[in-house]
């Protein structure tokens, strides 16, 4: 037997058995002789929903008499506040979020109406506030109490909280 006869009949061999592996894998798999799994499968593959995600934001939620104050305290606010104050930042004067944790807001409408004269009376948070902003005087302001009122709503709805004071 010549050398090139042999390697022929060595290839013929290995493909012999390349197609009985390939058969034996083919109809382990189901793919020759079940068609009904590949079918579910296919179902499965296809029968996935995406469920829709919610967009619904966290927006503070708001009566109407209570968008009427929110709407009065943002024009009194831009129109007498804004110059000085903003709600994070140091401006002039302080940062005003959470102002309603600080002070009450019977304070904060004699404040507003005359600081002077709550840092002459000795109120200790007010004495303190004057020197930490290098006795720069707040100006007073003619606005009533429910004026004022107003504009602490605007600021507790700016400052992002879900609820509006209200007496
Ligand atoms: C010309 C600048 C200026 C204007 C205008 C102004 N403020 Fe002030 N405000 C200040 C300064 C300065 C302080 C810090 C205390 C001080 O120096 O007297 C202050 C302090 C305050 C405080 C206390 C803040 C805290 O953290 O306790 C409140 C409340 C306040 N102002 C509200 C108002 C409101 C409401 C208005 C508008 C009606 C207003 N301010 C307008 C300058 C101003």
């Amino acid at each position: 037997m010549s050398q090139a006869s042999i390697r022929g009949a060595l290839t013929v061999g290995m493909g012999v058995v390349a197609c009985a592996i390939g058969a034996v894998c083919l109809s382990a798999g189901g793919l020759l002789h079940e068609p009904e799994e590949i079918e579910m499968v296919e179902v499965g593959g296809c029968g996935v929903v995406s469920t829709p995600v919610s967009q619904e934001a966290e927006l503070p939620v708001l009566a109407p008499e209570e968008i009427a104050r929110f709407a009065a305290g943002d024009a009194l606010f831009k129109g007498n506040c804004a110059q000085c104050h903003a709600m994070n930042d140091v401006v002039v004067g302080p940062a005003l979020a959470g102002i309603t944790k600080r002070q009450s807001e019977k304070w904060i409408v004699k404040w507003v109406q005359n600081s002077s004269k709550v840092i002459a009376s000795g109120d200790v948070y007010g004495v303190k506030l004057y020197e930490q902003y290098g006795k720069q005087q707040m100006p007073s302001f003619r606005l009533s109490e429910q004026q004022i009122k107003n504009i602490v709503a605007y600021i507790e709805v700016q400052q992002g909280a879900s609820r509006v004071a209200y007496n």
